[in-house]
């Protein structure tokens, strides 16, 4: 017995040294503020552990503990508050379960840059203090995991966040979102944002999608993706923002975004992208802003891309390869913002009337964009082009150009499969018959009714 107490008394206060910070004074070395919020930044103070104590509050809780060492994090000290507690470049590869069951209100939790794996994390470690025989779930509504190294979450990885509005896990490993997967995110009955960019995603899998008719911003940029994935439309209802940049995407067509009614759409940065077929963001009656910029390949755009009645606010097409622009494309007296410089464009009439048609607060600003000139290779700022631009007689209407060239390119290829498949019966016949003719060659008869009819011809 007396052994024992001797043992505890040795052991109790070593251990709580070691898994816990000091916290005493603590504000003596963070940084603590007792405003709207009561604030505490510990930041790069090589901790490697949690405090045991958080200072004296009695408003929102808003812990930053940035840049530390904190292998393991531990259960964090009791709090009654609303809390918002960051811990992202902290190298924490484990989590304590129930791990936030002390400060069960906190709402927001930051665990981006560290080494968290889909082994170390589990359904438990998020769990709520326990009562009437149950745990509790916490109160967390944004969550963010980005930059870890998870390929997979756990099916009830979600049990304990009802609440949680967003999710972030941008720049982890996933491949494929797997059943797994699937049924936990399916699990978010209020999730409104949803980022899963910068993973190596080739396919949103439909499944998922249809367990998400809550979300409202769906961010897929800087993965894998051929194709917009058709299965969005699975979610149309509130899907208000998609970011889908950055992917090796190289077709928009009318069925890119058919079945949505997005508001925002963002598509820079998609270097297979040449050109943009007609009604690809016509279905999108309520589309306000579109950044269609960085495409180093985009060339053209149809001039039926938009809806008649279509009205954008927001418009981003630098930085492509454009040449010329539609007048026709939207109603350009409408847009708020335009950015189209760094494009190779010539100087057009249809420049020249869009010019014209913007609104002065557009045109207004100094830092044009340019054109060049097709007479003397001149650079000129578009929003200063002349009238005299329509009457010159341009032997080669730009846009017309590359649509004939985009016809005769499918023409081509469709020549070529033709081709190709007639040469291939043709030697697949010429292979029967000579095998045909061998077999005939030991009849001595057959042989010279199959050789006679060739040979007559070459006569
Ligand atoms: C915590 O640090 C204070 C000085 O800041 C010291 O007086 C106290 O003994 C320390 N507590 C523990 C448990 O080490
Ligand atoms: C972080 O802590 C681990 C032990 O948990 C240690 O091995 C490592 O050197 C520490 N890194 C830094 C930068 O202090
Ligand atoms: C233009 O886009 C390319 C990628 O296509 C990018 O590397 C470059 O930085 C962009 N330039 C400007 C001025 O934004």
């Amino acid at each position: 017995m007396n052994y024992i107490w001797i043992l505890l008394l040795f052991v109790y206060p070593a251990t709580s040294d070691e898994v816990y910070q000091n916290s005493s004074h603590i504000c003596d070395q963070c940084l603590c503020e007792d405003e709207d919020e009561f604030i505490i930044d510990c930041s790069r103070q090589q901790f490697e552990h949690v405090l045991a104590n958080w200072p004296p509050h009695n408003k929102t809780l808003v812990a930053t503990f940035s840049y530390n060492n904190i292998s393991t994090l531990e259960k964090l000290p009791i709090s009654t508050q609303k809390a918002k507690l960051v811990f992202d470049h902290c190298n924490i590869k484990y989590l304590d379960s129930g791990l936030f069951s002390n400060i069960r209100n906190v709402e927001y939790i930051d665990l981006s840059y560290n080494l968290l794996t889909t082994e170390e994390i589990g359904g438990d470690d998020f769990r709520g203090p326990y009562s009437d025989k149950r745990y509790r779930p916490i109160a967390v509504k944004y969550l963010n995991l980005a930059y870890n190294q998870i390929h997979s979450l756990p099916v009830k990885f979600f049990e304990n966040m009802p609440d949680l509005e967003e999710l972030n896990l941008q720049g982890n490993d996933f491949k494929v979102l797997d059943p797994t997967t699937q049924v936990a995110l399916g699990s978010l009955t209020k999730i409104k944002v949803l980022n899963l960019a910068d993973n190596e995603l080739t396919e949103i899998e439909g499944s998922l999608l249809r367990n998400l008719p809550t979300l409202y911003s769906l961010d897929l940029s800087s993965n894998h993706l051929d194709f917009v994935p058709l299965t969005l439309s699975y979610i149309s209802n509130n899907l208000k923002v998609l970011k889908i940049s950055d992917n090796y995407i190289f077709k928009l067509t009318d069925q890119s975004f058919l079945g949505l009614d997005l508001i925002e759409l963002h598509l820079n940065n998609l270097p297979r992208l040449n050109y943009v077929e007609a009604n690809t963001f016509a279905t999108l009656k309520h589309l306000k802003k579109l950044y269609l910029r960085d495409n180093e390949n985009l060339n053209y755009i149809d001039k039926e891309a938009f809806g008649d009645n279509q009205i954008i606010d927001e418009l981003d097409l630098s930085n492509n390869s454009l040449v010329n622009l539609d007048f026709n494309l939207i109603n350009w007296s409408k847009l708020k913002i335009l950015k189209i410089n760094f494009n190779p464009l010539r100087c057009t009439c249809d420049l020249y009337n869009i010019s014209q048609s913007l609104p002065k607060y557009i045109t207004r600003k100094l830092d044009s964009p340019m054109c060049t000139d097709m007479e003397n290779e001149d650079s000129t700022p578009v929003f200063f082009l002349k009238s005299t631009i329509c009457s010159q007689d341009h032997p080669l209407h730009i846009s017309n150009a590359i649509q004939h060239f985009n016809k005769i390119r499918i023409a081509m290829i469709v020549l070529s499969s033709l081709l190709l498949s007639g040469t291939i019966v043709t030697v697949i016949l010429l292979l029967l018959r000579y095998r045909k003719t061998v077999a005939f060659r030991n009849y001595p008869f057959a042989t010279q009714v199959s050789y006679y009819p060739i040979q007559t011809q070459h006569i």
